[in-house]
């Protein structure tokens, strides 16, 4: 199993000439938002900014959508192989609509100045980075003018999140749209649900229980780095091991199914008490990892009315994989992911145990409509075109906050509320909007050349 990258897996054939007839007649006898109306004419343009798994997939999605022309012109990353892979895999599928010669391919840590600087304001970026770089560069997107897409979690820690709600502000205010990844919110499955659910057609929900256990993936376990590497680049690379860049395997993984059980209850919990381990620590060759995750996790999340939402995550290899949510109500249950993090279809229950034969109710979507990550893409852009109000980043800052929560419960060993976490102090990579390749990195190794872990208990206040 791997974490999915969204990159559609079948190439949706865009016909450049039909495209652009189609952009043209959508955009006739409206009203052509200013912010757009500065940007360049009918063609939309895209700079990708994070050129890895999902940028590309996100950038594949964004070329994909059908009304009206958008080209990729402009690519950042810190790494010149990923974005040269980046770039090939989407020029084999849609060579008419990349356009990113090398002096618009950048490197570097600036990189992602330069990539914006090739776009007009209403134009659009794609932050696909880890996540620690979302408010640095969500910073400079605003200042430009630029709509943006930026990929979950949007912040791993409580000062970055302050400063996200303020960013998220600012962005409305200059009429930008902004579109998070938390794609379950765009699975019309999840959508019918949600609303037979806020109908109560099961009734008040009483229990919610979310699951992602699997083996180990991505770079959530991690070797002493080698030699020829920066300790910086080390831990970019491997985001999911250092909690300043990702927020663990924690952040990454689960906040899909932590955001979705949220929108069903249409809250947020209040409060997280939560259980973690580490067992597993050699690789099979027997060399310590120097990660700073937990194995496992087990998170009590609470609602204000006392509604308790139970997750489990596991990365560990041989036991029984469960990836799925539910709902329990007064008069029925409900499947919200059947399996993955927004897998369809949904179904509503009239008993408890959700067997296919008490099943009242099941999700279905219209053709073309089945890819949660197409239709987040489909909906930004729509927005952009029609100028219809459009930012996710308050409701993405808050499942990631919720998120960060129940990861520093476990962690702490306390009782941790939003209150908390949202006020906490603890910055966990201050000053990225400085960073340079000589900076040290943002986490150093302790004597035995292990990265600071979780010390639930002896470490209240702080995750490391
Ligand atoms: N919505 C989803 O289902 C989904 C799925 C996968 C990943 N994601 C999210 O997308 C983000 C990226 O994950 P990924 O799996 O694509 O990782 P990845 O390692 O494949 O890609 C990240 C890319 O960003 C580059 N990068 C790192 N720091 C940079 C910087 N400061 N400037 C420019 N480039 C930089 C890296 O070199 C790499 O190419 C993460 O936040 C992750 O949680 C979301």
């Amino acid at each position: 199993m791997s974490e999915e990258s969204g990159r559609s897996t079948s190439r949706r054939e865009f016909i450049k000439t039909s495209g652009r007839l189609a952009g043209a007649s959508a955009l006739a006898g409206v009203a052509i938002p200013q912010v757009y109306a500065a940007g360049g004419g009918e063609t939309i343009q895209l700079a990708l900014v994070g050129c890895g798994g999902r940028g590309t997939g996100a950038a594949d999605n964004a070329l994909s959508v059908k009304n009206g022309p958008i080209k990729l012109v402009a690519m950042a990353d810190v790494v010149d192989r990923r974005l040269k892979s980046s770039l090939g895999s989407l020029t084999k599928g849609l060579a008419d609509q990349v356009d990113v010669p090398a002096e618009r391919q950048f490197i570097g840590l600036d990189a992602y100045r330069h990539a914006m600087d090739s776009l007009k304001p209403g134009d659009v970026v794609i932050l696909g980075t880890p996540p620690a770089f979302r408010w640095v560069h969500f910073t400079y997107a605003i200042a430009k003018g630029l709509n943006a897409f930026m990929e979950k979690p949007v912040t791993v820690d409580g000062p970055t999140s302050r400063r996200m709600f303020k960013l998220a502000e600012e962005a409305t205010g200059k009429n930008l749209k902004v579109g998070v990844g938390l794609m379950s919110r765009h699975s019309r499955a999840l959508e019918q649900l949600a609303n037979r659910v806020h109908d109560g057609e099961i009734g008040e929900i009483i229990l919610q229980r979310g699951y992602r256990m699997h083996g180990p993936i991505g770079a959530f376990a991690s070797l002493p780095k080698p030699a020829g590497i920066s300790d910086l680049m080390y831990q970019i690379q491997r985001f999911h091991s250092f909690l300043w860049a990702g927020g663990g395997n924690y952040s990454d993984f689960y906040i899909h199914i932590i955001d979705h059980l949220g929108w069903m209850m249409n809250a947020w919990p209040v409060k997280a008490q939560a259980l973690g381990g580490r067992h597993y620590r050699q690789s099979p060759e027997g060399v310590t990892y120097v990660d700073q995750n937990l194995d496992t996790y087990a998170v009590e999340y609470t609602y204000a009315d006392g509604t308790k939402f139970n997750f489990d995550g596991r990365c560990m290899n041989g036991c029984n994989d469960i990836y799925s949510s539910y709902l329990h109500g007064s008069k029925g249950s409900a499947i919200v992911s059947r399996g993955g993090d927004c897998g369809m279809p949904s179904s509503l229950h009239k008993s408890q145990s959700m067997q296919p034969s008490d099943m009242i109710w099941e999700s279905k979507v219209n053709e073309g409509e089945g890819d949660p990550y197409q239709n987040e893409w489909n909906d930004l852009v729509d927005a952009i075109r029609n100028d219809k109000p459009y930012n996710e980043v308050k409701r993405g800052v808050e499942a990631s906050l919720v998120t960060s929560m129940g990861r520093m419960a476990a962690h702490t060993g306390q009782e941790i509320t939003f209150e908390q976490i949202l006020n906490c102090e603890h910055e966990f990579a201050p000053g990225l909007d400085k960073l340079t390749p000589d900076s040290p990195a943002p986490v150093q190794p302790e004597a035995d050349g292990r990265y600071p872990v979780p010390m639930p208990g002896q470490k209240k206040d702080r995750e490391y």
